[in-house]
């Protein structure tokens, strides 16, 4: 190419010039020297990964009823927005209702009692709160599993031993999930789980309840 430039140009000194420029330039090009075959196969791999792209999120749209999908009502969170944080009065009286209400049925065993120092409670009442709870250690010296008052380093315990269990005492549902992380987990997240808390109501005429419903 720049052999040609310089010969339509007539200008000798400049064609081998630019030449050697050319071809120093040249040298510095990584992609020049991928063989077609190369070049051939990352062009195919981006258009089957746009193309796989593309289709899953068309195949995501298309199982969406979106008319007859129902959204949690919006509110307005102290919490939400750049620079705002959680309200620790109101994430202290959280953990009062899931203590005395949720615990009966759901685990929260992803957090530990020394999460709690700082955010709802000072170090002296979340040590009091762990001690509340009995946690099995061991083996002793003798090999036996033994009791203890929870630490600071324990999780939040759980309400049944296992599934089945959990199944049993619930009519066979599905076991209450594990509410640690319930609200990333929900689309429509804490809009979610408040309008399930609030939402429920009596049953309408002529549905007869069963026991434990
Ligand atoms: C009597 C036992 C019981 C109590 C008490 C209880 N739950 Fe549940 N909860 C369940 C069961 C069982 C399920 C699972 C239902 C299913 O999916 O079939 C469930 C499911 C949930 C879900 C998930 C719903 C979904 O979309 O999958 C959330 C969130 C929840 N409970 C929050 C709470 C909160 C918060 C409390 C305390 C205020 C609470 N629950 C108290 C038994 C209980």
């Amino acid at each position: 190419m720049a052999a040609s430039v310089g010969r339509i140009c007539g200008a000798g000194l400049l064609k081998s010039n630019s030449a050697i420029t050319l071809n120093q330039i040249s040298s510095f090009s990584t992609t020049r020297e991928w063989s077609r075959g190369r070049k051939l196969l990352l062009a195919t791999i981006g258009a089957l990964t746009g193309g796989a792209g593309a289709l899953a999120f068309a195949l995501d749209q298309s199982v969406k009823a979106s008319d007859l999908e129902l959204h949690a009502p919006k509110n307005v969170w102290s919490h939400n927005g750049l620079f705002n944080s959680l309200d620790h009065a109101s994430v202290r009286r959280g953990y009062e209702v899931y203590k005395q209400v949720c615990a009966a049925c759901h685990s929260m065993r992803y957090v530990a009692y020394r999460d709690l120092v700082g955010v709802t409670h000072t170090e002296e009442q979340a040590k009091a709160e762990a001690e509340d709870i009995q946690v099995t250690d061991g083996p002793d010296d003798t090999g036996a599993m033994f009791q203890r008052p929870g630490k600071l380093s324990d999780y939040f315990p759980s309400p049944y031993p296992n599934e089945e269990a959990a199944r049993a005492a619930n009519n066979g549902a599905f076991p209450p999930p594990d509410l640690s992380y319930i609200v990333p987990a929900r689309h429509g997240g804490e809009d979610y789980v408040f309008a399930l808390l609030t939402g429920y109501c009596d049953a309408p005429a002529g549905v007869i309840l069963r026991d434990g419903q």
